[in-house]
């Protein structure tokens, strides 16, 4: 969620910070905030709105010198969006030590430690839980940064990652995380820490990342790494696999438009070296080790939020159908409060664009304390989820920048196909039966690219609804959370409501919704519930409801049942949600864009949602 940018060096720090909370931008975030140091004295900028806003305080100010700074983006959780709850936080103007914080996570005993403070005369000027963990710092502060930082951080419980710098110690910068993503690029006599690597591959391609409960004191020339206990620890310096190409807009005009585009080449990235399609066999080297466990196990349960739940649904679907294993789905959220049944031989799948999702990652953590084997179905490499799974598979699509998730979403979808064919095929598949799916496989980036040749149409079909304020997403099987996902996506971006659900669900209840002209959405595609959904079209129309279709090239029939029909290529049915979620995700793109709405950067959202 939101992002951490510092920076020390020889360098003009502003500039650095100010490119670098950009590059963060698309993380989602409502305020934003920049502090160098000079001499001694700290200078903050912050303002509610976008990193423009704070880069025009800044030019105002005129005067903003200093090679040592930090910078935020902050996705308000504790007060609300205001320039003085945004960060950086200082600690008390008359006890402390000019010290300035910033944080991203979520101090959960802050309220606690606000009492103790207060009792000690500290006064705040904000609603923030930092705002108490920069004057806890102040507090225990006795002339060495790291070590007031790290003795804060033990008294504190929740997330974070943070940077501080302190007026009393202008060459050191200390930074810490756990829970929350933090990572140190390191440059020539300069360091570059940011959220993500984004921030940094301008700058640097080496980097390491911070373990939890780790600490980073940095000078200009040197750092030291360290648990909060003060027990030294090593970093790990490796090159960052990263090409600025991918981060860059290229000639679309939006991430999220260029990442739909992308997605036949992201999939040709999750088949690379994974299939041999001749021999029937399926490589997936980061569980091969797990082989028997997984071909042995007893239940699968898929756990995720958002568009990674949707993968989790179509992934429960295959693995029962091509694993012959019990499989469920559940919101990580609900899992791990839940008390949930983990028994011998239960597998949890943790599934995550980011690998940064704190209620994913908490589930999983509750599932491995009961004994579970832990798996990922994760993008970014490196990331906490991927740390913390036994095993896993990574989708290799590249950065997906745009906070709506779609490449994302089909490289899961495809990687728990491959998942489950991999375990299906040492139970009951024959080679036969594999090789045939992986040509279905290999066909399906040419069928997207297809799909992606009715972007037209498909903005001239939401035109026509553009008005309507609901609309209703409708599909059965697996296409089942393809409508969810196409409601999904529309709310996100367009914020239309937008609600979807199985065929047969709106019978009992959400048919009263229906009048004249709404929009409803249909993925009817052939397949074995085909004359199920034609059913279900007709009960729409008889209401007078505007049926949209996505449907089998071919398929001249539900042209006289639709207003518009997005035709796409036929596939195997267990494969058809990738290639039947690819008109949604033009759709709501178009009719966002219709709406004037920034589709990359929807209020209220962040890519990576990091705190529960
Ligand atoms: C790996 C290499 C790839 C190389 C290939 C050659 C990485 C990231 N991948 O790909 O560059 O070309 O071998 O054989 O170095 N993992 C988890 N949890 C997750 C995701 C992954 O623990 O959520 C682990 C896997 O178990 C594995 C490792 O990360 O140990 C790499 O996974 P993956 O990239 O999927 O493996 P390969 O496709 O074999
Ligand atoms: N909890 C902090 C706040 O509300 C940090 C939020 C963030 O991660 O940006 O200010
Ligand atoms: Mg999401």
């Amino acid at each position: 969620m939101c992002g951490i940018v510092a920076y020390i060096g020889r360098r003009q720090a502003s500039p650095i910070l100010l490119e670098g909370l950009k590059r963060l931008e698309y993380r989602g975030y409502d305020s934003a905030g920049v502090a160098v140091m000079e001499k001694g004295k700290l200078k903050i900028a912050k303002a509610v709105g976008r990193v423009r806003n704070v880069e025009d305080l800044i030019e105002k100010k005129g005067d903003f010198d200093g090679t040592i700074g930090i910078a935020h983006t902050r996705w308000a959780t504790h007060g609300g969006v205001t320039d003085k709850n945004a960060h950086p936080h200082r600690d008390d103007t008359k006890l402390g030590h000019g010290i300035a914080v910033i944080h991203n996570g979520i101090i959960e005993n802050y309220a606690s430690l606000k009492t103790y403070l207060t009792e000690k005369g500290h006064t705040f000027t904000s609603e923030t839980d930092t705002e108490v963990l920069a004057h806890l710092i102040g507090e225990l502060y006795r002339g060495d940064l790291e070590k007031a930082v790290q003795a804060a951080l033990r008294e504190v419980t929740g997330a974070y990652a943070i940077g501080v710098i302190c007026e009393k110690e202008p060459d050191v910068l200390v930074v810490a995380r756990k829970g929350s993503p933090l990572m140190v690029g390191v440059g020539k006599d300069e360091y570059v820490v940011a959220s993500d690597s984004s921030a940094i591959v301008a700058h640097t391609t080496q980097a390491f990342t911070l373990a939890d409960y780790t600490v980073a004191k940095l000078t200009r020339d040197s750092f030291r790494t360290s648990t909060v206990d003060d027990v030294p620890v090593d970093a790990q310096v490796k090159e960052l696999e990263f090409d600025l190409a991918e981060i860059e807009l290229g000639n679309f005009e939006h991430y999220m438009l260029k990442e739909i585009h992308e997605q036949p080449r992201a999939l040709r990235m999750t088949l690379q070296g994974r299939v041999d399609t001749r021999a029937g066999q399926i490589v997936l080297g980061g569980v091969s080790q797990m082989a028997r466990q997984l071909a042995t196990a007893r239940r699968l349960v898929f756990v995720g939020q958002g568009t990674a739940l949707h993968a989790c649904m179509i992934g429960t679907y295959l693995m029962e159908e091509l694993g012959k294993i019990p499989s469920d789905w559940d919101y990580a959220s609900e899992f791990r409060y839940r008390n949930p049944i983990v028994e011998e031989g239960t597998v949890v799948v943790a599934v995550s664009q980011s690998g940064e999702t704190a209620d994913t990652l908490a589930a999983l953590q509750e599932a491995k304390s009961r004994g579970a084997l832990a798996l990922g179905i994760v993008n970014v490499v490196g990331s906490s989820i991927s740390r913390e799974t036994d095993a896993g598979v990574y989708l290799r699509v590249g950065p997906e920048i745009g906070v709506a998730s779609t490449k994302a979403f089909v490289g899961q979808v495809m990687v728990a196909s491959m998942l489950a064919l991999f375990v299906g095929r040492r139970r009951y598949l024959s080679a036969d039966y594999v090789s045939n799916f992986l040509q279905n496989l290999e066909r399906i980036p040419a069928a997207i690219e297809r799909t992606l040749q009715l972007s037209d149409h498909i903005k001239k079909a939401a035109a026509k609804h553009i008005e309507r304020e609901n609309w209703l997403f409708l599909g059965r099987g697996l296409n089942w959370p393809v409508a969810l996902e196409g409601a999904l996506k529309l709310k996100e971006i367009s914020y239309i409501h937008a609600e979807g659900m199985p065929a047969a669900e709106m019978k009992h209840g959400p048919i009263a919704l229906i009048d004249k002209g709404m929009p409803v959405v249909f993925v009817a595609t052939r397949n074995s519930q085909y004359e199920k959904v034609l059913s279900n079209i007709e009960e729409v129309r008889s209401r007078g409801g505007a049926v949209i279709a996505v449907a089998t090239e071919g398929d001249e029939h539900i042209k006289t049942l639709a207003e518009d029909v997005f035709y796409v290529p036929d596939v195997s049915e267990m494969l058809q949600p990738l290639v039947t979620v690819v008109p949604l995700q033009l759709l709501a793109y178009h009719a966002a864009v219709m709406r004037g709405k920034d589709v990359d950067k929807p209020r209220n959202l962040a890519k990576s949602v990091t705190v529960e």
